[in-house]
Parts: C-alpha cells; sequence; structure tokens
C-alpha cells in the first residue's frame, strides 16, 4: 500500500475567484503530488510501507526523521486543508457555535483571531483552529509542523506557505487569509471534527 493522492473534495474551479484553478493545479497538482511522491519513496522497504499516514507522520517525529516527517506532514496536512475549504457556504453545528461564543465571543471574533494568526506567522506554516484539553484555541505551526502532532484535535486549517496564494493574490498574505475566512472556510468540516473529537484521517 502507497500513500494517495487523495481526491479534491471539488472541482479545481470551484474555489475561484478566492483561490484560482491556476493556484490549485500547482497547489495540488505539483506540490501535494510531490509530498506524496517524496513520502513513498522515503517508506518504500522500510516498516512504515504498509501504515496509515497519520502513524508514519507520528513515528517520523517520534524518531526525529526530519526528510520524512516533512513530507509525509505536508501530505496530511494539504489533505486536511482541502476540506478544511469549501465552495459552498457553510456554518458553524449548534455545539461548535456554542464553543465558539464561549470561548472568542461570536464567530466574527475567532475569524479575526485566525486572520491575526494566519498573517501574523513569520514565513511558511499553517494557522489552526484547534480543540486542546477540552477548549477551543487558535494556533500556527511552522513549515511542516503539524497539529496532528500536538496532542489537539484540528477543526481546520489555512495554508500560509507562499504557493498557496501567490499566483492569486503576490505577496498580500492577509487578502488570502480574508478571502480563504470570508468566503471559503468549510464550518461544517469543523464542525464534523469538533463533534467526533478525534482527529480527521487521511483517506487510505
Ligand atoms: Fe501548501
Amino acid at each position: 500500500m502507497t500513500i494517495s493522492l487523495m481526491k479534491l473534495p471539488y472541482e479545481s474551479d470551484a474555489l475561484a475567484p478566492h483561490i484560482s484553478a491556476e493556484t490549485l493545479s500547482f497547489h495540488y497538482g505539483k506540490h501535494h503530488q510531490a509530498y506524496v511522491d517524496k513520502t513513498n519513496a522515503a517508506i518504500e522497504g522500510t516498516d512504515l510501507a504498509d501504515a496509515a499516514l497519520e502513524k508514519i507522520v507520528q513515528a517520523a517525529a517520534d524518531k526525529g526523521n526530519a526528510g520524512l516527517f516533512n513530507n509525509a506532514a505536508q501530505v496530511w496536512n494539504h489533505g486536511f486543508y482541502w476540506h478544511s475549504l469549501s465552495p459552498q457556504k457553510t456554518s458553524p453545528s449548534e455545539s461548535l457555535s456554542t464553543a465558539i461564543d464561549d470561548v472568542f465571543g461570536s464567530l466574527d471574533k475567532l475569524k479575526e483571531a485566525l486572520k491575526d494568526e494566519a498573517v501574523g506567522h513569520f514565513a511558511s506554516g499553517w494557522a489552526w483552529l484547534v480543540v486542546d484539553g477540552g477548549k477551543l484555541k487558535v494556533i500556527s505551526t511552522h513549515d511542516a509542523g503539524t497539529a496532528l502532532t500536538e496532542g489537539v484535535n484540528p477543526l481546520v486549517t489555512i495554508d500560509v506557505w507562499e504557493h498557496a496564494y501567490y499566483l492569486d493574490t503576490q505577496n498580500a498574505r492577509p487578502k488570502y487569509v480574508e478571502n480563504v475566512l470570508d468566503n471559503l472556510i468549510n464550518w461544517q468540516f469543523a464542525s464534523d471534527n469538533f463533534d467526533r473529537g478525534t482527529p480527521w484521517t487521511y483517506p487510505a
């Protein structure tokens, strides 16, 4: 068994004009594909050759195998990111809404916190809404760093690597983050993750 490039949950032009088909063709078709290919090359012939992606990511983190971790975590992060976006307008479930109001005051305040984290994160990385010890929290991870190995339940993420937005908004990361938060965040996915209470798994 090898790790596969998961199917996008929408057509490649479905997120336009906020994220263009051209961006997706590179981001999904080239970057995500390359992380998949490099992960498969790294696990071939090892005791992780048949393992689930989550196990590969954790094992690479535990062993300090940066080469494998960077690629495997990026496969998982991108799969999670594609699901964190939706061309349809979505809204949080009642239970997630209540938790958001309790911690942030309102959905708009949560969006502001996510925007601050995503825009303020230095260089490449990911901004996340997670459940940490039963409480919602906004965090970011550097480079290939993933919430998956942080002992939290990730609900949604925003990719803030330049490859996520450079073709659409060039250096204007704030514009990209606003586009995502105002138009594309999949609150249904966040709610499913919140209500299930355990981390999402990458499609086999
Ligand atoms: Fe990316």
